[in-house]
């Protein structure tokens, strides 16, 4: 039987991390784990909860507030991936908006916030054949991946896609904002002082600035294979 291996991929906002990973793991029958969408959904109970904006940001509180915040992924046969429940509510959706992407770099800056994340994340990938996207995935959660990749692309062109995607699903938008908030969560993301965004030293970087999802997808899938192989 083929031996199953860790992949982990890192890389900034809306560089299409989560389809190249949902794209690998259909393909290789492996678990899909979207670590941002545990970053989103804790957020987005410290934004009902304690009302959390930019400018009501109590760190203390989403400390004391952490122990009620359960998550888990249920497995959506029609759409062919795991969606998030927050305390047993699907907010596969509600995490996406632009306020809870306005918010989440700075809940994600805080070590307790991280630390019990990672600890489910590890977890869940404990079993292998598993493919997890993020930030810290290949430095912090599995620095012992057998792959590991780190996407990039221009920032235009992410905060192109991303506008994109959330125009398609009927939100109001300005590009402006869109553009504002990737640069704003590169910078958080990259220089916050617990596990930021760094490539591994071992990790392959893709930069599909310019490459279509199939070319991509294609890319990536060969170095997977040989990974496989190799192993
Ligand atoms: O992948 P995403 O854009 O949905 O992630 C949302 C935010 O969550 C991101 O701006 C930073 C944070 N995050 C993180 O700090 N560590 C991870 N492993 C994943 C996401």
């Amino acid at each position: 039987m083929e031996k199953k291996i860790t992949i982990a991929i890192d890389g900034f906002s809306s560089t299409g991390k989560s389809t190249v990973a949902k794209g690998l793991a259909k393909k290789l029958g492996y678990v899909y784990v979207d670590t941002g969408a545990m970053y989103r959904a804790v957020t987005l109970y410290m934004m009902r909860k304690l009302f959390v904006t930019e400018t009501n940001f109590n760190k203390e509180s989403i400390i004391r507030h952490l122990p009620f915040v359960s998550l888990r992924f249920k497995y959506n046969e029609e759409k062919g991936f795991a969606e998030i429940y927050l305390n047993n509510e699907n907010v596969e959706k509600e995490i996406r908006y632009l306020e809870v992407s306005q918010q989440v770099s700075k809940v994600s800056t805080i070590s307790e916030v991280r630390k019990m994340l990672v600890k489910q994340q590890q977890e869940m990938g404990k079993e292998k054949g598993v493919v997890m996207d993020g930030r810290d995935i290949g430095t912090v959660v599995f620095p012992n991946a057998e792959l590991k990749l780190f996407m990039t692309a221009s920032t235009e062109k992410r905060a192109q896609r991303r506008y994109d995607e959330l125009v398609e699903r009927g939100d109001e938008v300005e590009f402006e904002d869109v553009l504002k908030n990737v640069k704003d969560r590169d910078y958080m993301d990259s220089t916050r002082d617990d596990s930021p965004l760094i490539k591994a030293d071992d990790a392959i970087e893709i930069d599909n600035s310019d490459m279509n999802l199939e070319e991509q997808f294609d890319k990536i899938l060969k170095i997977v294979n040989d990974k496989i192989e190799a192993v």
